[in-house]
């Protein structure tokens, strides 16, 4: 339940019974009408701006309209006070004994589930390499996006649009000729940096991958072998740092490759329609409008050596992606290096008359960088790998238990390590950059991943210590305990929020905060000591036990795990 959502049904509907007022009710001020939390909580529980809004039309000051609506909205029922503030906010009070009703029996469960598809763009990882820092934030906001549209009810298909059709692939092959099929697990992730590390010194053997690459795009059997024989190799080790990362699993991993089959078809399309250009051997598709202020180069569908382009792939698979799922929405996470990419398929596609009822949307992220502000590196100067960067973590939080004299399963490690990882990942705005510090993630306290798992381990030993939960009494509510509950009731419209605005750090930010409130209950309002009586007992293990329900929900969106100790 989406208690602001309810509120302002509540409002509305009063409002509406009011014959002065009603007609003042247009679908404009119900699409502006907001529903807040006021700045000052000992002022209510939600502050509007309706009187704001009703000013204009009804030729009154803001405050005159509030203390006009006051006694209407008076009616609203289970209401405690209701107050004038500033320039005529009015805020609202719900009582006590409503709250805690409301807050302890929420499932939290959505309150309408969508019928809407959407398709979502993420990992995008390259055959032949070891996904390394540089897919961190694609594959775990990602990850988590999938999480929530699938908890909100959208039928989401994730696409790991794999960069497997174009050079790489074709550096990977001439390799492969020269070398033979990779004989283990590290050959795999080697032949690729090896090949192109020549390439950059040998201009004959760029040359001869380029033509592997036409050659493998024509339909070259002996290459498209090769292709079928590495591919499975490659996705095996990318599928097996995913799981290690507790990342769903993609419902679509062909990539470039799927999407070659059907460039003959747009070419087509293109070319009936007389959108592409020749330019120096090259097929372009012009989309620069007159109002850019910014260069807006041509989309380039062809390359002079005639191979299928990064650019014409996801053109394609926009085509694709309409004529087999339909979705309403398009999704692309990467990072912002690609934002002129995007823009210019976006552009070609609406040129082509591809996805006319289709929303296309680029999330383009910031760089991860050290503690000295450049993209981060580890010791000995090399980009790391994913699992290298877990593992850089687990060391970290092996340290610490160590030095606290615990004693961790390396399961539960590992656990902890992921949550630090990928906790600090999605705190973050996408768009902005962030510090990677590693002993700073590690913390078990502040705004971490750490912190969050030993929230939700704290609770689970004191319910398990207590079994059965008990119906709540009926006893008083400190203001630690109001405030908890009115939080609870905030994960609803936390998570829209967070799917509105393709926001996963809204949902991040949140769990911390919900872990800090958690801890300052424990700390105000003692649960198992012997002089608490029985009805505050069973009052707060309700509480315990909402928190918990709502505090793992949020981590399970995040793709963490709670260990069983910490
Ligand atoms: N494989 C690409 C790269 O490594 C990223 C793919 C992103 N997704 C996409 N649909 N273009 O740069």
């Amino acid at each position: 339940m989406n208690i602001y959502k309810e509120i302002s049904n509540l409002i509305i509907s009063k409002l509406q019974e009011n014959k002065e007022i009603k007609d003042f009710i247009t679908p404009q001020i119900l699409k502006n009408l907001a529903i807040e939390v006021p700045k000052l909580r000992e002022f209510g529980d939600f502050s509007t701006n309706i009187a704001m809004l009703l000013s204009k039309s009804m030729g009154k000051s803001p405050r005159e309209i509030a203390t006009l609506i006051k006694p209407t909205l008076e009616g609203i029922p289970n209401l405690d006070t209701i107050s004038i503030a500033g320039p005529g906010f009015i805020n609202l009070k719900l009582k006590d004994g409503y709250i805690k009703e409301i807050s302890l029996s929420n499932n939290f469960a959505p309150d309408t589930k969508t019928t809407e598809k959407i398709d979502l763009d993420y990992g995008g990882y390259n055959v032949g390499k070891a996904l390394h820092i540089g897919h961190l934030r694609t594959t775990v906001v990602g990850d988590t996006f999938n999480r929530i549209a699938k908890f909100l009810g959208y039928k989401t298909k994730a696409y790991n649009h794999m960069g497997d059709w174009g050079r790489p692939m074709g550096l990977i092959i001439a390799w492969v000729l020269e070398n033979g099929m990779p004989q283990n697990v590290d050959d795999v992730n080697r032949m690729y940096p090896a090949s192109s590390t020549r390439a950059k010194e040998d201009p004959a053997w760029l040359e001869k991958a380029q033509k592997i690459t036409v050659e493998l795009q024509n339909g070259n059997e002996e290459y498209k072998k090769i292709y079928d024989t590495f591919m499975p190799m490659s996705l095996g080790q990318v599928s097996k740092l995913l799981t290690r990362l507790n990342i769903l699993p993609f419902d679509e991993n062909k990539g470039e490759r799927l999407i070659a089959e059907y460039v003959p078809e747009v070419q087509e399309i293109l070319d009936a329609k007389g959108i592409i250009e020749h330019s120096d051997g090259a097929e372009i598709i012009s989309v620069k409008q007159d109002t850019d202020t910014e260069p807006m180069p041509p989309v380039m569908w062809r390359s002079s050596a005639g191979a299928q382009t990064y650019a014409a792939a996801d053109l394609t698979a926009i085509y694709y992606r309409e004529k087999t799922d339909n979705p309403n929405t398009i999704i692309y996470f990467t990072d912002n290096r690609q934002t002129l990419h995007f823009k210019q398929i976006f552009r070609a596609a609406r040129i082509a008359g591809f996805a006319t009822d289709i929303e296309l949307q680029h999330i383009g992220f910031g760089t991860i960088t050290g503690t000295d502000g450049k993209p981060f590196k580890t010791r000995d100067g090399n980009v790391p790998s994913l699992d290298e960067m877990i593992n850089i973590v687990a060391d970290s939080v092996r340290a610490r238990v160590k030095e606290s004299g615990k004693q961790l399963s390396d399961e539960t490690i590992e656990m902890i390590a992921l949550a630090a990882l990928k906790f600090n990942d999605l705190m973050h705005d996408v768009k902005s950059d962030y510090i990677f510090d590693v002993d700073a993630v590690t913390s078990f306290e502040g705004r971490t991943g750490p912190y969050i798992l030993y929230t939700a381990v704290r609770l689970n030993s004191i319910l398990k210590k207590v079994g059965n939960i008990s119906a709540s009494a009926n006893c008083e509510l400190l203001p630690e305990e109001r405030d908890l509950l009115m939080f609870l009731l905030d994960f609803n419209r936390i998570i829209e929020t967070a799917f509105e605005k393709r926001a996963p750090y809204i949902l991040a930010n949140y769990a911390y905060d919900l872990c800090k409130m958690i801890n300052t209950f424990y700390h105000t309002c003692p649960i198992m000591r012997d002089d608490i009586p029985e009805d505050i007992k069973t009052q707060r293990l309700a509480i315990v036990n909402q928190s918990l329900h709502v505090l793992s929900k949020s981590i399970e969106l995040m793709g963490l795990k709670i260990p069983e100790e910490m």
